[in-house]
């Protein structure tokens, strides 16, 4: 299968355990669920929850049986986002190509929906019953993680863009890579590997998505080199799958490598 096909079919899977797991739109208060439901659907690339998938089968486990870690996952980044957009944010009235929840509900409403995809991810965490994963996930969206990128994106400090990129978009990243590793109880030097794999892809993730919308590093330092930079960032984290073999890192591999030639 090639690498299009394997995301196709694991954003699939994904999207069909995330219908399971929201709350149905007509559950009381049925306001709440229709905006989390709206946040998440028709939904964007999924790229997290593939990673965490892909890790796992590195390791050596079937999917299905991580998809509510990685749904988790997909969760808390549609939180980020819809509390991203908000006007006290970035204050962005499209998002995926539609509306924003803000926009679609209200400011209070949206605020809540992403509160309570947040208080689900959790759920479903406790659910999957590891607590490893309960506390790097919780570590990589706290103040030292996704929320402190936030804040020193939101204050314009432009000369901590690195900062920004690897709090902001890396933390997570990071822990939905390392959350497959910790699913399947490999030893500590193979989660240590992916962590540092899924960090420097994370990061990379930022660089791509700065030159897409030619913003952040690219302002700030032009687009060959960040060209450059994202290269030798994703050769760089590729060097910490080799412990998993050619064979078991495939997906990985493929991954890493879609991630730095996408163009939306
Ligand atoms: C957007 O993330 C925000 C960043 C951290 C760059 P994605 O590009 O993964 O967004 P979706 O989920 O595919 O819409
Ligand atoms: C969004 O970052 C990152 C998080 C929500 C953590 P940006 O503000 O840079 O991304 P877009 O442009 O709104 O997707
Ligand atoms: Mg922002
Ligand atoms: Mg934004």
């Amino acid at each position: 299968m090639d690498i299009n096909k394997y995301i196709k079919a694991k954003k699939r899977l994904i999207d069909k355990a995330l219908d399971r797991y929201l709350p149905s739109g007509n559950l009381k208060p049925q306001i709440i669920h229709k905006a989390m439901r709206y946040a998440v659907f028709p939904g964007g690339k999924r790229i997290r929850p593939i990673f965490t998938i892909a890790s796992f089968e590195a390791c050596g486990g079937k999917t299905n049986s991580i998809l509510p870690v990685a749904c988790a996952i997909e969760l808390i980044h549609n939180y980020t986002l819809i509390h991203d957009d908000l006007p006290c944010m970035d204050n962005d009235e499209i998002r995926r190509g539609k509306l924003t929840c803000h926009k679609k509900f209200s400011e209070s409403l949206a605020l809540l929906a992403g509160d309570a995809l947040l208080t689900l991810s959790f759920q479903l965490l406790s659910e999957a019953g590891n607590l490893d994963i309960i506390k790097e996930v919780s570590m990589a969206i706290g103040s030292r993680g996704t929320i402190g990128g936030q804040v020193v994106d939101i204050v314009k400090q432009k000369t901590e863009l690195d900062y920004i990129a690897s709090r902001k978009t890396g933390a997570l990243f990071e822990a939905a890579v390392k959350a497959g590793g910790l699913f399947k109880g490999v030893d500590r030097k193979k989660i240590d590997n992916l962590a540092n794999f899924g960090r420097l892809i994370g990061f990379t993730f930022q660089l791509i998505d700065d030159l897409i919308d030619k913003e952040g590093h690219v302002a700030l330092y032009g687009a060959g080199y960040v060209e450059k930079r994202a290269a030798l960032l994703t050769g760089k984290a590729e060097t910490y799958l080799d412990i998993f073999g050619k064979k078991k890192a495939k997906r990985l591999l493929e991954l890493s490598e879609a991630i730095l030639k996408r163009q939306s």
